[in-house]
């Protein structure tokens, strides 16, 4: 049995055993005997304490007991108790021992509760303190220590488990009435307002924009003035070349002039008010569609408002042996220039 685990009455049984006084009880009735030749009736007293049960002392008188047992004073004490109730009334009250007790272990001195439990532990064997130490020993006993047991431990708690619940969302009726007023408000004041800037900031983009084109200057792309309509040979006689009017507004011609086989270059713009001919081919005339001046293939007109026959522009055989049209020259038949020979390449 470990030290921990003695009661009161084992630790003063063994404190009698190790002083060997036989306990504080056999002192009073040894003491006894002594009494009567100092009090008449020392008997009774004496015998009281005897007949008190250990399990009804109190811990105090339990180690007082002890104390005077251990210290050999256990005589005087009962002396004195036997002398107190001889000169009062011994056999009224015969289980008072407790004072003349305390009177001793006041008497005793130095010997307190610790000494006297180390001398009732003195000769134990003190047991182990840790597990190594009773493995330890099991083994110097030659006994088998018990296995360890597999400890299994419990799954670890999910944080989810920990976390508060989230609450749903209430719907109650002021956040109804504010939602139905955020939304009134903003169908009748925010959708006008995101117009507004839209547009204003439409407007100021295109301002920025039309000033940034304003900083660059106007550029007019026109077609070169000089280009070349190819070959004299691949131009056959009385033949009207109208391939490079949409681009150059330019019929080449190859007729004859004054009985002279030539190649020249008409401007197909009417002498009227400025419209734009077309060439009948199967009537072998150029006809203005907006007042209805015609115009014979070598461009002399004889029908229609036009007061004058077409325009010619200067034309020549380039070094590659090609015609080239110079549109920055014309030449008027009615001015009597188109006898000028760069108004034409005679074939
Ligand atoms: Fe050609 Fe008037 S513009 S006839």
């Amino acid at each position: 049995m470990a030290d921990q685990d003695l009661t009161i009455e084992e630790i003063l049984l063994r404190c009698r055993q190790v002083d060997g006084q036989g306990g504080a009880v056999a002192d009073v009735s040894v003491e006894s005997e002594e009494a009567p030749a100092e009090a008449a009736a020392p008997a009774e007293p004496v015998a009281a304490p005897a007949a008190i049960d250990p399990s009804k002392m109190s811990v105090a008188d339990m180690l007082a007991a002890a104390r005077a047992s251990a210290s050999g004073e256990s005589a005087a004490a009962p002396k004195a108790a036997a002398a107190a109730p001889a000169k009062s009334a011994p056999a009224a009250k015969p289980a008072v021992p407790a004072a003349p007790k305390q009177e001793s272990v006041a008497q005793t001195g130095p010997r307190d509760t610790a000494s006297i439990l180390a001398a009732a532990r003195k000769g134990m064997q003190r047991g182990p303190q840790r597990v190594e130490d009773a493995v330890k020993t099991a083994e110097e006993a030659g006994e088998k220590p018990a296995a360890k047991k597999a400890v299994e431990l419990p799954p670890a708690p999910r944080r989810e488990d920990f976390l508060p619940p989230k609450p749903a969302p209430v719907a109650s009726e002021a956040t109804g009435r504010r939602g139905f007023f955020a939304s009134t408000v903003g169908v009748l004041f925010g959708a006008p307002l995101a117009v507004g800037f839209t547009s204003m900031a439409i407007t100021s983009l295109l301002w920025v924009l039309g000033l940034a084109r304003f900083m660059f200057p106007n550029v007019l792309t026109e077609p070169p003035t000089k280009f070349k309509v190819g070959f004299p040979d691949s131009y056959a006689p009385g033949q009207v070349e109208a391939k490079y009017k949409a681009q150059f507004g330019v019929w080449v011609v190859r007729f004859e002039y004054e009985g002279e086989s030539q190649i020249y270059a008409l401007k197909s713009v009417c002498t009227h008010l400025g419209c734009t001919p077309n060439w009948l081919e199967g009537e072998q005339k150029f006809k203005c569609p907006c007042h209805g001046s015609v115009f014979y293939k070598d461009g002399i007109n004889f029908e229609g408002p036009a007061p004058r026959p077409l325009e010619r522009y200067a034309i020549r055989l380039s070094d590659d042996g090609q015609l080239e049209v110079d549109k920055s020259t014309k030449f008027n038949e009615e001015l009597g220039q188109w006898a000028d020979s760069n108004s034409y390449v005679s074939v």
